[in-house]
Formats: C-alpha cells, sequence, structure tokens
C-alpha cells in the first residue's frame, strides 16, 4: 500500500554502507525510502511505522540479514515483503533465503542496473495480487457463513412452522373427538340415572307384589319368574349399576383429558398443577401403551401450582413419551415421574425407557430440527428440538442420561416460578 502523503510506496532500507545508501537513493527514486544503518534499527523502525517492503542488506554490523529476516517473519509484520540484496552472489544462500521467506534475492553487482527496482516492484505487485486474494477469500468466507445462518434459521423457522402445523392439526382432531363423545356421554349419564332411580322403584314395587301374593303364586308366574332367574337378577342391579357409573366415569376423564389436551397449542401461561399435562398426557398415549403392552408406571408427586403454559409442557411430554414408546420393544416398561426440588423451588418431569439407549455418536445431535434415526414418516426429528425450546421458553433445562441396551431417562427441570407471572 502506498504511503499516504506520497503516493509512493514506501520502503525500509536496511543498509549500513553510505556509498551504497546514496545509490539507492538515486536508482529508487520513485519510492518514498526510509535509511537504517543495523538489522536492530531496521526491526524497531518496523514497529513504529507502516512500510510496503523492506530492502535488507545481507552483510550487516549486529545481527546479520538471515536473522532479521527471520525475526520479520516471526514477528507482527511477517506479511511484509522482503527483498534481499547480498555482496556475494551465492546460489545456495539465495536458495535459502527464497526458503525463509525473501520475496527476492539480488547481489550488490545489480545495484546500479534497474534489476533492484524491478525487484522491488515485482513484489510490490505480487503482495498487492495476494493481499486482494486474500480479501476475496475473506469475502467469500463471510458469505458463506452469512449464507450457512440463513440456511439455518429457515430450516428451524420451517420445523417452527411443521410442528405448529401438526400440533394445531392434532388439537383440532382431538377437540373434535372430545366433543363428539361428549354428547352421547351426556345423554347416557342421565338416561342411566334415571333408569338406576326408576328400576330401584320397580324393585321395591315387585318386592310389595311378593309380600302381598305370599308364596301363593300362580303357576305360570313362578315359572316365568324361575326362567329368567329373577333373584339372581334382583341382586345383581346394584352391582351392574355401581359398575356402569364408573364406566362412565372413566370416559369422563378420557374425553376430559382429551379436552385438556386439545388446548395444545395455547400460546398461553396461566396458573396450573403442573401434574395436570402429565395426566392428560397419559391419556394420551394409553392406547399405543395398551397396544405395545408397556408396563406403564406412573409416579406423582404432589407439586405446587406454577405458572406456566400447560398446552405447551403437554407438547414436551407428548413427545418424550412416545419417544419412548417408539424405543421399547419386548417386555417394555416405561416410568413417567415428577418430582418436587424443595430447595431449589423447582420441579421435575422424568420420562424413563428400558429401551435401546441413544448411541454415543449421535447424542449430540438429537436435540438438532430435523434430525432422525426413524423411517420416513414415522419421525420428522422435531419432537425433541420443540420439547427444547419449549423448555427454554419456560427458563428449564432438559437432560438425558442413557446407557446402550439400558435405555434412556429424560428429565425436564422448570423453576416453580417465572420472573415475569402476576404476583
Ligand atoms: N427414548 C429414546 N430412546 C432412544 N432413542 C431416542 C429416544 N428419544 C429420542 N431418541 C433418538 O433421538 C432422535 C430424535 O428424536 P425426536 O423426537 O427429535 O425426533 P423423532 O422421534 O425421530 O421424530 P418426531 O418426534 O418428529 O416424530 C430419534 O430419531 C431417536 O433416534
Ligand atoms: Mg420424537
Amino acid at each position: 500500500m502506498p504511503s499516504q502523503e506520497s503516493g509512493r510506496s514506501r520502503i525500509l532500507v536496511i543498509e549500513d554502507n553510505k556509498a551504497d545508501q546514496g545509490v539507492f537513493g538515486r536508482t529508487l527514486a520513485a519510492f518514498d525510502l526510509t535509511f537504517v544503518d543495523s538489522g536492530e534499527a531496521g526491526l524497531s523502525q518496523i514497529e513504529l511505522e507502516p512500510f510496503d517492503l523492506v530492502l535488507l542488506d545481507f552483510q550487516l554490523p549486529g545481527i546479520n540479514g538471515d536473522l532479521v529476516l527471520s525475526a520479520i517473519r516471526s514477528g507482527k509484520h511477517a506479511e511484509i515483503p522482503v527483498v534481499v540484496i547480498s555482496g556475494i552472489g551465492n546460489e545456495r544462500l539465495a536458495v535459502d533465503l527464497l526458503k525463509r521467506g525473501a520475496s527476492d534475492y539480488l547481489t550488490k553487482a545489480d545495484l546500479l542496473t534497474s534489476r533492484v527496482a524491478d525487484a522491488i516492484q515485482e513484489a510490490l505487485d505480487r503482495r498487492a495480487v495476494e493481499n486482494s486474494r486474500r480479501r476475496g477469500e475473506e469475502e467469500l468466507r463471510l458469505r458463506k457463513d452469512e449464507l450457512e445462518r440463513s440456511f439455518r434459521q429457515l430450516q428451524e423457522n420451517q420445523g417452527r412452522l411443521i410442528q405448529s402445523e401438526k400440533m394445531a392439526g392434532m388439537g383440532q382432531l382431538v377437540a373434535g373427538v372430545a366433543h363428539e363423545i361428549n354428547n352421547p356421554l351426556s345423554y347416557v349419564t342421565n338416561n342411566i340415572a334415571v333408569l338406576d332411580r326408576d328400576v330401584r322403584q320397580i324393585v321395591a314395587l315387585m318386592a310389595r307384589y311378593r309380600a302381598y301374593l305370599g308364596d301363593d303364586l300362580p303357576p305360570e308366574i313362578q315359572s316365568a319368574e324361575d326362567a329368567i332367574d329373577l333373584d339372581y337378577s334382583l341382586g345383581n342391579i346394584d352391582r351392574l349399576f355401581r359398575s356402569t357409573r364408573q364406566g362412565l366415569q372413566r370416559v369422563g376423564e378420557i374425553v376430559a383429558g382429551l379436552r385438556d389436551f386439545s388446548r395444545i397449542d395455547e400460546a398461553e401461561f396461566k396458573q396450573v398443577d403442573p401434574n395436570e399435562p402429565v395426566r392428560s398426557t397419559v391419556e394420551m398415549v394409553r392406547y399405543q401403551i395398551r397396544q405395545k403392552n408397556i408396563n406403564l408406571i406412573v409416579e406423582i408427586d404432589p407439586l405446587p401450582t406454577v405458572w406456566c403454559n400447560p398446552g405447551r409442557l403437554n407438547q414436551v411430554l407428548l413427545n418424550l413419551l412416545v419417544n419412548a414408546i417408539q424405543a421399547v420393544g419386548d417386555s417394555a416398561a416405561i416410568t413417567v415421574r415428577t418430582r418436587f426440588l424443595a430447595e431449589s423451588d423447582e420441579f421435575q418431569y422424568e420420562v424413563s425407557d428400558n429401551g435401546p439407549g441413544i448411541p454415543e455418536s449421535i447424542r449430540g445431535k438429537i436435540f438438532d430440527p430435523f434430525f432422525t434415526t426413524k423411517p420416513q414418516g414415522v419421525g420428522t426429528g422435531l419432537g425433541l428440538w420443540i420439547a427444547y425450546n419449549i423448555v427454554q421458553e419456560h427458563r428449564g433445562r432438559i437432560e438425558l442420561t442413557t446407557e446402550t441396551g439400558a435405555g434412556t431417562t429424560f428429565t425436564v427441570t422448570l423453576p416453580t416460578h417465572q420472573p415475569d407471572e402476576p404476583i
């Protein structure tokens, strides 16, 4: 880079011979020259001012030219071109100096020719080309980084979109099913209550008929009673109604779970018992659990109500549970646990399975969007990424312990209070 004031390239000439300095002054008038007469002075001058090139005499008092060259190449200004001039023409020395990073090698015999100026100009030109190549490379690298960043951003946005559509679709479906079941459920529940009351009244009335007639039943009535085993039926009525009511209550719980779950895409924080999302999510996967004959253990610790987004916590638990269900094989066991950590005022969800574990080689990738080891159509690779983001939203953390062949445990730890919760 030429010096700013003169527009000429700035050359530091390290030369102890005054006569030679004079020659340089005449032959290199096109350049802006600064003279020093020792290697030491040259090295300190380089630190003081910016130079475009160093013209270095090989034979110097004090430290010699080759040491000055090495010092420049290993210092802060390693990039600066150095043209070496030696009193003696020596091919071996020339090769050695070029290997050590000299830009060119001349002898004092060249002093009065245009060789020196030409060599200097060539070295400066090479340096300019090198600089522009480096700038180009740097620009390319920046562009590449930028592209990679945009690509990652795009991938994440796409992931969010797919997942939110998937969850919204699922929420709608579940809400629809819950609604459809709820209608017949409510009239069946009503009818059963009325039936229960009416049947009890009829049974009481029959008891009065019997008391009135005593043992004198007409034979056709006696045989009709025997045919339907009336005594047994009457004795069974209570039990039948009880188990029917229990069944209906169970259906009611399932519907409530589905409705709770269908609020999955509600972007809403509220005060809730964090065990609720566990109950409704377990309800959601109960069918798959039964189909795969999995031994599901749910251990619920009483938890304080917390400020959280229950729909989003459903999503976390669903993703962890579905992964566990998909991972396990024969004699499968899955445990879902909640735990209150009084000392740190946090609570935990834990989902453990006795599946194959997660191989070391992929542990670093499982939270990446679109990372999946499952066949197309089974996994999109978004479950854990979404879970991770939701846990972040709640200022919590998600950790895993896993052992090949023994199983995997995901632990989600969340604070019971959020800084922005209403008091
Ligand atoms: N409990 C587990 N046991 C073994 N491997 C697991 C378990 N949970 C997750 N993984 C591994 O982590 C990968 C990423 O899981 P993630 O839930 O993000 O995506 P996915 O289950 O493949 O697809 P999606 O959840 O979108 O349907 C899985 O493909 C699987 O290889
Ligand atoms: Mg998954």
